[in-house]
């Protein structure tokens, strides 16, 4: 039994291909791992809010000598860093838009780094904090970037990677859902990339 946060960041609901994706990884989950439970944070419906001035200066004032207003402001961080850290596996919902991620997830993605809390500096340089997760990447693409003249276009999986190894998340399986504008591939987007994943180890 696993605990599953899926990350929604496709403003798309029902028509989006990131979500069905996500779903249909969440559905082979679940049958390795029966009676597993599912979290989802939708970050379109919260207007998931971009850092300001106030984020910054509250996440670098040292913890004793925080104000309310600091407080106020650390919530939506401490509130997905507590949802990460709750889970044991995530899935995280991306559509490319202009060969990169959402500002949504992005703007998720710089509320979750936080030096001293998910990474750290030590002598050997940064140090993840947040480890024994494994993340499924649901990306859904209008065209092609797992192969051919635009692989080198793609910005979302090596970003993704990147980012999440930083605070520790280092086991991270890739799914894609490509050719979502494409007549005929797009009908099958969805199919190929399950069949294509590897089914969840049960340990
Ligand atoms: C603002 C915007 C930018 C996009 N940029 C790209 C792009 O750079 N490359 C691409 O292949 N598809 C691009 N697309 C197409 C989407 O990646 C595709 O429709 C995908 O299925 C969206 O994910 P969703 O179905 O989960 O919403 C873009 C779509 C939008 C709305």
């Amino acid at each position: 039994m696993k605990k599953i946060l899926h990350i929604i960041s496709s403003p798309r609901g029902e028509a989006s291909y990131s979500i069905r994706l996500g779903k249909s990884i969440i559905e082979k989950i679940t049958a390795a791992y029966p009676g597993s439970t599912v979290k989802e944070n939708i970050l379109v419906n919260k207007q998931f809010p971009h850092l300001e001035e106030a984020q910054i200066t509250s996440f670098f004032t040292p913890p004793a000598n925080r104000t309310s207003q600091n407080l106020e402001a650390l919530q939506h961080s401490d509130e997905v860093i507590r949802e990460i850290k709750e889970a044991d596996i995530l899935v995280i919902g991306a559509p490319m838009y202009n060969f990169s991620i959402p500002s949504t997830l992005k703007a998720w993605i710089d509320h979750i780094v936080r030096s001293g809390i998910t990474f750290k500096y030590d002598e050997k340089g940064p140090k993840g904090l947040v480890e024994g997760k494994k993340a499924y990447l649901a990306v859904a693409s209008g065209g092609i970037y797992s192969e051919g003249a635009m692989k080198p276009y793609d910005f979302v999986t090596p970003y993704l990677q990147s980012v999440l190894g930083f605070i520790g998340i280092t086991d991270v399986t890739i799914v894609r859902a490509e050719g979502t504008s494409m007549p005929d591939i797009k009908d099958v987007a969805i199919e190929t990339a399950i069949n294509q994943m590897a089914l969840p180890m049960v340990a």
